[in-house]
């Protein structure tokens, strides 16, 4: 004999869990706990009654939470995040992390660089989030102005910084001409597919240069990113060097391999680490 158990709930309206979340979302954007921009897309959530944000609400306000707390906000902001994050991969739906080595393991034979400086990988999105979005707003780097990845591969990191932060420039510089191309393809996407969907108008220049980036002028960066795991210690010597003209203040978040220059100052390290120019 088996008998069935039911869980029942006050129905709360859809009109009230919208009118809820506008609260959340209104409070939220003017503490600048969300940005305008991702406030923005929460609004488009609320207003096409995303299901697990609906759910979220009808929990929240059986439990008599209000619209200040900070565990409702903090749901509310991880389901923008993974709104997010779904889009990111959707722009890459074509462009796989397998293709993508097989691109470079082509382009790199044809390269006269050292092997290892080539060697593909690419950054997750929640990594580069979270560094973005949480480790350096503690550190009260604003994620405005004008971003770069140097060695961008197909673009993961350009692209997740132009949905997660509120950059007006992002530029990704990569050597190898077969993900240049690729990157140009998603860049394509995101903004003719991708952030119109999102609601975002185009109020970002989305840039990727082909070749290397010792060459390029770098120097008008407020944040840039360089997955350097790979990267030869003559190679990030060089960067570093480079690296001088920026001015104070610049954040640069560096994988696995520091920026060693009296110049910088380490603010933090985690098994990511990053750093701003004194
Ligand atoms: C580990 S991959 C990172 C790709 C991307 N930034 C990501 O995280 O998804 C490093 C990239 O740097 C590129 N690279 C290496 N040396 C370079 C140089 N001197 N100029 C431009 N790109 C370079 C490689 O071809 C490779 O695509």
């Amino acid at each position: 004999m088996s008998c069935l158990r039911w869980l029942c709930q006050r129905h709360i309206s859809y009109a009230a869990r919208r009118s809820f979340l506008q609260k959340v979302s209104d409070r939220m954007v003017h503490s600048e706990k969300i940005t305008q921009r991702h406030g923005k897309i929460l609004r488009s959530l609320i207003k096409s009654e995303d299901k697990r944000l609906m759910c979220s609400a009808s929990r929240f306000m059986n439990l008599r939470s209000t619209p200040e707390d900070d565990g409702v906000q903090s749901e509310v902001r991880e389901k923008v995040m993974s709104h997010l994050e779904a889009a990111w991969h959707e722009t890459f739906r074509e462009m796989t992390t397998y293709q993508a080595r097989q691109l470079a393991h082509k382009g790199r034979d044809r390269h006269e660089s050292s092997q290892a400086d080539l060697t593909y990988g690419e950054v997750k999105f929640s990594s580069l989030a979270r560094i973005l979005s949480e480790d350096l707003r503690r550190h009260n780097v604003e994620l405005k102005g004008t971003f770069y990845d140097l060695g961008s591969g197909t673009g993961r990191g350009v692209i997740a910084a132009a949905l997660v932060g509120s950059f007006t420039r992002l530029c990704g510089v990569e050597l190898l001409a077969d993900l240049h191309n690729a990157a140009v393809d998603v860049q394509k996407v995101y903004e003719h597919v991708v952030a119109p969907r999102l609601g975002l108008e185009v109020e970002q220049e989305v840039k990727f240069v082909q070749g290397n980036f010792l060459k390029a002028d770098w120097s008008d960066a407020n944040v840039i990113f360089i997955n350097s795991t790979c990267f030869s210690k003559p190679l990030m010597e060089k960067i570093v060097k480079q690296a001088v003209k920026l001015s104070p203040g610049t954040c640069v978040v560096t994988l696995t391999h520091p920026m060693v220059s009296p110049y910088f100052d380490l603010v933090e390290s985690k098994k990511l680490r990053f750093f701003a120019v004194s």
